[in-house]
């Protein structure tokens, strides 16, 4: 770190800090300190004192910046509205003044720092200078900043799932109890045609009305089935697991299996969902993009561990190839693994399948 002169010789043989003289303790205390920028600025706005903490944060050694101005912490925006000017004024007039904001490093970059400047004076009160403190928040801002963008986005979906429930359920109660009646109304309609000769020649359209009317319940079906899963509400995430693996096979014709080892896993409405997302995903890319004949899911717990692992025998992917397209599946996937506190991993090479493996603690899905 930078040498602010006479570091070595400053305590040297003393046992202990009490034997060292008063004076040079405090030197010794501000030498130790990395974690704050810790100066002196004379009257002018000069940098009078150095520590290795404002080396760690600001870049400058004590070479390059005792003498100079300390403007060259500002942005040229804060030098160009003489934000350094009125900093030292105000801390001259009230004796402290404290600031929050972007100041830029030797290297040109930018950090978010949290200043107080404390006007120095001697015993008859005449200003010597300035003690300054700078600390960089720049990663807790960045750290605040995700959190929030946590939140939201975990909002956002919960916020869609319950839209989507309940879209799915009018779908059901509503139109799909309607449809139903519809069906009698055609199949009543179909035996009173069919009773009388002269209109017999019309049962038949009747007869075609009862099909498109059996297609247009299963499309709604599928539909709702889509918006929100049968049974995860009712019966867990292994049974609607059991369910997207059984209506996969059948509309893909990709064999499609589920092995779950252990106890069936109960877990939290947010973390369910998002599993049954994450494989519902893997699937549809398995029948979008592997050309696959089979594909595994394994789901099991152990050392307070979640493993749900997703393999097809497909013809893969080389996955250091940037998207030909932008691609959201996989992204969400990791969105999702993230916001439980979790990590996931793919793995693929042409003519190799493809795998995921997703790794999530178990308190985080309660
Ligand atoms: N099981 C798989 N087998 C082969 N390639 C796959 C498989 N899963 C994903 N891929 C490849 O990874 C790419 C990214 O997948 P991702 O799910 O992110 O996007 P997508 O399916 O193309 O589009 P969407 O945003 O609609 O999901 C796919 O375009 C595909 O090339
Ligand atoms: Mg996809």
């Amino acid at each position: 770190m930078g040498d602010s002169g006479g570091r070595s010789a400053r305590g040297a043989g003393a046992a202990s800090i009490s034997d060292v003289p008063v004076e040079d303790r405090y030197f010794l205390l501000i030498e130790a300190v990395h974690d704050y920028a810790i100066f002196m600025l004379d009257v002018g706005g000069r940098v009078a004192s150095w520590n290795p903490g404002a080396q760690r944060i600001k870049g400058y050694t004590s070479d390059e910046i005792i003498g100079r101005h300390f403007s060259a912490f500002y942005t040229p925006e804060d030098i160009a509205t003489g934000k350094p000017a009125r900093a030292l004024a105000g801390a001259a007039a009230d004796g402290r003044f404290e600031d929050e904001g972007w100041r830029v490093r030797r290297d040109g970059s930018r950090f978010w720092a949290d200043v107080v400047i404390s006007a120095v004076h001697d015993e008859s009160g005449a200003l010597l200078g300035f003690a300054k403190v700078t600390r960089d928040l720049t990663e807790r801002m960045r750290l605040a900043e995700l959190e929030r963008a946590d939140m939201v986005s975990t909002q956002v979906q919960i916020a869609r799932e319950s839209e989507q429930k309940r879209v799915a359920q009018e779908l059901h109660d509503d139109l799909g109890q309607r449809l139903t009646a519809l069906k009698m109304s055609v199949a009543l309609l179909e035996a009173d045609l069919n009773a009388g000769p002269a209109t017999r020649p019309l049962a038949s359209h009747a007869h075609e009305l009862q099909i498109q009317l059996d297609a247009m319940a299963s499309s709604l079906r599928r539909i709702a089935a889509d918006l929100r899963p049968p049974l995860l509400d009712d019966l867990g995430l292994a049974a609607a697991l059991e369910w997207l693996a059984e209506d996969f096979t059948k509309r893909y014709g990709v064999r499609a299996s589920v092995h779950l080892e252990a106890a069936e896993p109960r877990f939290g409405e947010f973390a369910s969902t998002a599993l049954f997302r994450i494989v519902q995903e893997a699937l549809t890319n398995v029948a979008r993009h592997a050309n696959a004949t089979r594909v595994r899911v394994d789901l099991k717990c152990a050392d307070a561990v979640l493993a749900l692992d997703i393999e097809d025998n497909g013809g893969g992917v080389e996955l250091d190839q940037p998207p030909a397209r932008p691609s959201f599946g996989l992204l969400g996937i990791r969105e999702r693994v993230r916001q439980l506190h979790g990590n996931v991993a793919f793995s693929s090479a042409p003519g190799q399948g493809f795998r995921m493996s997703i790794r999530i603690p178990l308190d985080a899905l309660r």
